[in-house]
C-alpha cells in the first residue's frame, strides 16, 4: 500500500511563525513536524510515500527529506499545490502516484501515540471503499474544531465538519484510507462556503454508498496545527511519552 502526506495549506492558526516557514517544518520536540507522519506510515509497513506541499517553502522539504532513505523508504515523491484549495484538492495531486492502488492519507500535522499498523491491516482485509479512524474526546468544545460523525447502530451515518453542537464524542482524525475510486469523488466535489474542497465531503460520499468502515483508536492523538496551545500540548506529550509506539508500550 502507498501513503500520501498532505503538508500544504496556509497554517494561519500558527501565524506569525508560519509566515517564514511551512507549518510542517516547525519543530515538535526534537524533530520537524513532518517526520512524525512519515514514521507513522513507515511503521505501518508503507514504503512509498508522496508528500504534497505548497507555498513559498516547498523546496525546504527536499533539503530536509531528500529521497527518504533516512526513513527506509523505497520511494519518496513530492507534489506542489498551487494554492491552499482544501485537503481534498491536495489529495487530487496524488492520483498518478497512487496509480490505481489503495492508499493511506495522513495530514502532516497529526501525531499519534500508537502505531496505526493494525488499522492499515484491517483496511487491507476490507473488500472495497474507505476507512476512517475515530478518537473519543472528553472535551466537547474541542470537537467544534474537528470533523465529528453522527453514529447510529455502530455505523457512521454522516460527518459534520466543525459542528457548533457535536453530535457524538468522536473526532475524525487526519488518517484516511481509500481505494482509487476516491479521485472520481474528488472530481465531483463543489467548493464549500470557505472555498475549499473538503475531505469531509469525500468521506460523506463513501458513507452514502455504504462503503465506509472505521476503527476507534486508543492512545493520544493530536493535531499540532489546530492552535498554538494544542501545538504546545502535542510537544509536551511527545517529550514526556513519545509517539508511534506499539500498543503494548503505549500505556502511560
Ligand atoms: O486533524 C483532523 C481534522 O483535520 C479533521 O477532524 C477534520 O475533519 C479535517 O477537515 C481537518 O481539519 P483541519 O481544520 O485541521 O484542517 P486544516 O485546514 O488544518 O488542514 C490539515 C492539513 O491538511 C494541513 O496540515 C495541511 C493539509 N492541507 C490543508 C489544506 C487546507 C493541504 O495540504 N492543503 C490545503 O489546501
Amino acid at each position: 500500500m502507498k501513503g500520501v502526506i498532505l503538508a500544504g495549506g496556509s497554517g494561519t492558526r500558527l501565524h506569525p511563525m508560519t509566515r517564514i516557514t511551512n507549518k510542517h517544518l516547525l519543530p515538535v520536540y526534537d524533530k520537524p513536524m513532518i517526520y512524525y507522519p512519515i514514521e507513522t506510515l513507515v511503521l505501518a509497513g508503507i514504503q512509498e510515500i508522496m508528500v504534497v506541499t505548497g507555498g513559498n517553502h516547498a523546496g525546504e522539504f527536499l533539503r530536509l527529506l531528500g529521497d527518504g532513505g533516512e526513513f527506509g523508504l523505497k520511494q519518496l515523491s513530492y507534489s506542489y499545490q498551487e494554492r491552499p484549495g482544501g485537503i481534498a484538492e491536495a489529495l487530487r495531486l496524488a492520483e498518478n502516484f497512487v496509480d490505481g492502488d489503495r492508499f493511506a492519507v495522513m495530514l502532516g500535522d497529526n501525531l499519534l501515540e500508537e502505531t496505526i499498523a493494525p488499522y492499515v491491516e484491517n483496511f487491507e482485509r476490507q473488500e472495497r471503499g474507505a476507512r476512517l479512524l475515530l478518537k473519543e474526546m472528553d472535551d466537547p468544545a474541542h470537537l467544534t474544531h474537528l470533523g465529528v460523525p453522527i453514529m447510529d447502530n455502530g455505523r457512521i451515518r454522516f460527518i459534520r465538519e466543525k459542528p457548533s453542537a457535536p453530535p457524538s464524542p468522536y473526532a475524525v482524525i487526519g488518517v484516511y484510507m481509500y481505494d482509487a475510486g476516491v479521485f472520481d469523488i474528488v472530481r465531483s466535489l463543489q467548493p464549500s462556503a470557505r472555498g475549499e474542497l473538503e475531505i469531509t465531503d469525500v468521506n460523506n460520499a463513501y458513507i452514502d454508498r455504504g462503503a465506509m468502515e472505521f476503527d476507534v483508536i486508543s492512545g493520544f492523538w493530536g493535531d499540532a496545527g489546530e492552535s498554538i496551545d494544542v501545538y504546545y500540548q502535542v510537544i509536551d506529550f511527545v517529550r514526556a511519552h513519545g509517539v508511534n509506539k506499539a500498543p503494548a508500550l503505549a500505556g502511560r
